[in-house]
């Protein structure tokens, strides 16, 4: 088969809804590399400038402009895998001109290495093979879940297990019998909150874009999953992908959305493939498309590949890169469910939050609320990594005790060895460690310790790790991933990093504390989005319970 030229690749995309991304992805596909004539066409066929299509490509990691890397190998040294043999793969696989990536989303099972549009994941070389990821763990005290509730019944990612296990039945049932403030008012009540890191209520989010008068309204699904720590989004879509579905839809009916996006990081190809089906089963099924359930109600979902941004996963970032404008975070407001895709009123949830709302208008009135412990509303998915002897995604009540998930549900550090620090929101939320990892799983106790739950991402140190080199590599990675857009985020994070390094600073110890306090608190004061207000929480947690450490670092 002759594969196709630019003008048809072109011709193919140029006429759908977010069509860079897709067609740059098919040129990659087709040739390895994007070459400056693919870039010519791409931006005449467009009607993009040049430069800022340059820009843009250069931009992403994943994307090639020499035509000989296509076969290299990109092994995962993220702060889980490089701990667990992804520097070892990486050097040994130095002849093949594998390249470094950083988190890849598959802490639980390391060492991810992606090649030619699969992932292999194995400790060693010869142990590297492909599989889909892990279920995630039962609870040993079988409290109930939500998310998770049927992720393990056999069969249940293709439509037929999904409909055995009660799927497409809230979303029959409320394009039927229910308005759509009806849905928000369900929503609201139960007390979900959004689980992609900003926690904002989903009640209100539904009901602020079902207000906005302009349309289409749109419903994005944010699947760009890049906090290193967090793999819980990959274990919902690749087992439960309908669920995911099913929320996009039932957060379009109640917000009068007709278009839908699924953005998803380029490093989970699998998770792609489990998708592209999902969506075709659901299409034909009548679960999607021009008249679901035989009403008048339509909604299309189109599924588009990120390509190596951990910034994307800001959602006005992510609304960008949809467009095919530079992937910078927008300034706000005016906010996404007024002005998001396209500048149109847009609802921009998160795969966990999209797949729990399935469950709760399924099972209605207070279920979800008294999932919580002691007050705290429903559940969260923790993805629990590092120095643990069950890793894995585990569903947790708000409100059970940090240490209870650690030593009784996942069997606590290795032998012989004790739990130093764990990280909180994947990075983002900087270390717990001493009396403060006697805490509850809930975003005001964790607040309160100066930290947040975030995303859920959980990554645990035991007492035989640096925390120096921990931080320093912290730091690293969101110095390579600001977007640089603002001067403290993009010049803080280098600053601060040089200091863990040990490559700059003052020798003096009150010094250099008060030049890093200094760096992190202009960092927070004036950073435009959630990465620079994040990373300073690295250094601060650090000087807060590791001084003597920090005070040997710098007088050495
Ligand atoms: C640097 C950065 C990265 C983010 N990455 C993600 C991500 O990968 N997935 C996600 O759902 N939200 C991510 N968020 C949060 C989104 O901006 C947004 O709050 C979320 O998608 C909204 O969905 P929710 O209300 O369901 O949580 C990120 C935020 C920041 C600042
Ligand atoms: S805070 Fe950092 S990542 Fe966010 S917009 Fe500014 S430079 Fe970009």
């Amino acid at each position: 088969m002759t594969s196709p030229t630019n003008q048809e690749l072109i011709a193919r995309w140029r006429h759908e809804p977010a069509p860079l991304l897709p067609l740059l992805h098919a040129f990659h596909d087709r040739d390895g590399y994007l070459s400056d004539g693919v870039l010519r066409d791409v931006a005449d066929g467009l009607r993009i400038s040049l430069a800022e299509l340059f820009g843009d490509v250069t931009f992403y990691h994943h994307f090639n402009r020499e035509p000989d890397r296509w076969n290299a190998p990109r092994v995962c040294t993220g702060p889980v895998c490089r701990r667990k043999g992804g520097l070892e793969i990486l050097a040994a696989l130095e002849r093949n001109r594998a390249t470094s990536m950083p988190c890849a989303g598959r802490c639980d099972d390391p060492v991810p290495v992606l090649q030619n549009g699969h992932v292999l994941a194995g400790t060693s070389v010869p142990a590297l093979k492909a599989h889909l990821s892990p279920l995630p763990p039962l609870n040993p005290w079988k409290h109930e879940e939500c998310v998770f509730s049927a992720i393990r019944e056999p069969g249940r990612a293709k439509l037929d297990g999904y409909r055995r296990t009660g799927g497409y039945e809230a979303l029959a049932q409320a394009v039927t019998e229910m308005q759509p403030a009806d849905l928000i008012h369900l929503v609201a009540e139960n007390g979900l909150a959004g689980r992609g890191g900003a926690g904002f209520p989903t009640g209100l989010k539904w009901k602020a874009v079902a207000e906005a008068a302009a349309h289409p309204k749109t419903v994005v699904c944010n699947a760009d999953e890049g906090e290193p720590g967090c793999f819980k989004d990959r274990a919902i879509l690749d087992h439960d992908p309908h669920a995911v579905i099913e929320g996009m839809a039932l957060a379009a009916y109640a917000t009068g959305a007709t278009r839908g996006f699924i953005y998803l990081r380029y490093e989970y190809p699998e998770t792609f493939r489990v998708l592209e089906h999902a969506l075709h089963e659901a299409e034909r099924a009548g679960f999607l498309g021009g008249s679901i359930v035989g009403t008048d109600f339509a909604f299309h979902i189109h599924l588009r590949r990120g390509a190596g941004a951990y910034i994307c996963g800001e959602e006005t970032s992510l609304l960008n890169s949809l467009e095919g404008k530079h992937p910078f975070p927008r300034n706000r407001p005016p906010f996404p469910v007024t002005h998001g895709y396209e500048n149109l009123p847009t609802v921009v949830n998160n795969v966990e939050t999209l797949a729990a709302a399935a469950h709760i208008i399924r099972r209605g009135g207070k279920w979800y609320r008294n999932l919580g412990l002691n007050g705290h509303a429903g559940t969260k998915v923790i993805s629990l990594s590092g120095d643990i002897q069950r890793p894995g995604n585990y569903e947790v009540p708000l409100g059970l005790p940090l240490n209870t998930l650690l030593y009784e549900w996942a069997g606590g550090p290795p032998e012989g060895r004790e739990i130093q620090a764990a990280t909180m929101a994947g990075l983002s939320g900087g270390f717990l460690a001493g009396d403060d990892l006697d805490v509850t799983l809930d975003e005001p106790s964790i607040r309160e310790r100066g930290s947040f739950l975030g995303a859920g991402g959980t990554i645990v140190f035991d007492d035989s790790r640096d925390m120096i080199e921990v931080a320093r590599e912290a730091m690293s990675f969101f110095a390579q991933e600001s977007c640089g857009k603002c001067f403290p985020c993009r010049i803080g994070t280098q600053r601060l990093t040089e200091r863990l390094a040990g490559e700059a600073g003052p020798s003096d110890l009150s010094a250099w504390i008060d030049e890093v306090t200094d760096l992190g608190e202009t960092m927070k004061a004036v950073s435009a989005c959630g990465l620079g207000l994040a990373a300073p929480l690295i250094t601060e947690s650090l000087l807060k319970y590791f001084p003597e450490r920090v005070a040997q670092h710098v007088q050495a």
